[in-house]
């Protein structure tokens, strides 16, 4: 497409991050890099610990496996959501229960999460969504006083807040990607992040292969040794040392995609005024990374429509997550239609516009034109 829907920002400050880390000739997991890049992410999130994955799959298996989940135990998450925020619980042994989304954000609804509420839940996984996080408070408030830990799915929230709090840091465990598509990005990877010292030393045994080697390396063991099951989640140091360069442009990729943001905000108003479509909302406690521009349009075929009417003028748009609990393994664990229905509706009409930093401001204008076209033929 002449106009993608995502360009990653890599530039010869990553180039240059690559090559000196593997001249260096080290770039096995858990190197120079990696633990700079964990103290960063660890500043920057204000948070006690940090773990580098290679991806924000593995961080959430990770904090699944931490949870230590017993068989029937549930894990509440929305069902608009990608197969990752699902796959985990599963994968750990617990039940996924799929709760609504609010329409404004497409985030958790608290409303839901208090039905959902049973004696088996375990775990309660809110997601950001387009950089915005759920309303975190609602949805604490919904656990009536119960403590069930909140594990955030923050794939898409890096750089993001809620009331001035890192987006993913709000609950005992948070998840993040730096996945190609995200505003930072190392083509694969992911961070688990916990306020927990109790979860931190499980996650860092289950990440290295279910043994204490942390504790060898740090001298309070004199070997290491197997000591429970556990994997693999290591990413190379040269994920490291590339999320470190990324990591120097996070205030230049936010800026430049706050102005595009806006701009399509601003200039696609007089559109929702026509009732065309549906803007998104940035509730006031929120601070946004700008992740994803989309809007809501009037049902699928209208949307449907949309994307082949950009794509012929060779701009991508693209829709988003199809609602889990109607997926085949949805289906197969109870999901029905009309369980979540405003992401069953959402779903269907939500078109994503291109937005990344390197966007012109004349492909922006093309963008715009493009939507009112599609109107006004
Ligand atoms: C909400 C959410 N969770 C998890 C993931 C998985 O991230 P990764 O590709 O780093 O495994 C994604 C990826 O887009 C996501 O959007």
């Amino acid at each position: 497409m002449r106009i993608p829907l995502y360009r990653p920002p890599y530039d010869e400050r990553d180039e240059h991050a690559l090559l000196t880390a593997l001249r260096g000739g080290r770039i096995v997991g858990d190197g120079e890099h990696t633990q700079r890049a964990s103290e960063r992410l660890a500043a920057l999130l204000n948070v006690p610990h940090v773990l580098l994955t290679p991806s924000c799959t593995h961080a959430l298996e990770l904090a699944m496996l931490a949870l230590q989940l017993q068989p029937g135990d549930e894990v509440i998450l929305p069902s608009f959501t990608f197969v990752s925020s699902a796959n985990c619980v599963l994968r750990a042994g617990g039940r996924v229960v799929f709760a609504d989304v609010v329409a404004d954000t497409l985030t958790l609804d608290p409303a839901d999460v208090a039905r959902k509420l049973s004696p088996r839940t375990r775990a309660v996984m809110p997601v950001v969504y387009a950089g915005v996080s759920p309303n975190l408070e609602a949805i604490a408030r919904a656990l009536d006083g119960r403590p069930i830990p909140i594990v955030e799915d923050a794939a898409q929230g890096l750089g993001a807040s809620y009331r001035g709090r890192a987006a993913g840091t709000t609950g005992v465990m948070g998840c993040y990607s730096f996945h190609e598509t995200k505003n930072l990005s190392t083509g694969e990877g992911g961070a688990f992040v916990t306020t927990n010292a109790e979860f931190m030393a499980r996650a860092e045994i289950i990440r290295e292969k279910g043994t204490n080697r942390k504790q060898f390396l740090l001298g309070q063991v004199d070997k290491y040794t197997w000591v429970q099951v556990g994997s693999s989640f290591l990413p190379p140091d040269l994920t490291g040392a590339l999320l470190l360069s990324q990591l120097d442009k996070l205030p230049s990729i936010q800026q430049s995609r706050q102005t595009i943001y806006h701009r399509y905000l601003d200039e696609l108003q007089p559109l929702q005024q026509h009732g065309l479509l549906t803007l998104p909302v940035l509730p006031p406690e929120v601070q946004s990374n700008y992740h994803i521009f989309h809007v809501l349009l009037a049902d699928e075929p209208t949307r449907n429509r949309a994307i082949k009417f950009f794509s012929a003028r060779g701009i991508a748009t693209a829709f988003h997550y199809l609602p889990l609990h109607l997926s085949p393994v949805g289906r197969a664990l109870g999901g029905k239609p009309g369980d979540c229905p405003v992401t069953e509706s959402c779903s269907s009409r939500l078109l994503r516009l291109p937005i990344f930093p390197s966007l012109t401001a004349d492909a922006q204008t093309e963008v715009i034109a493009a939507l009112r076209d599609f109107f006004s033929p």
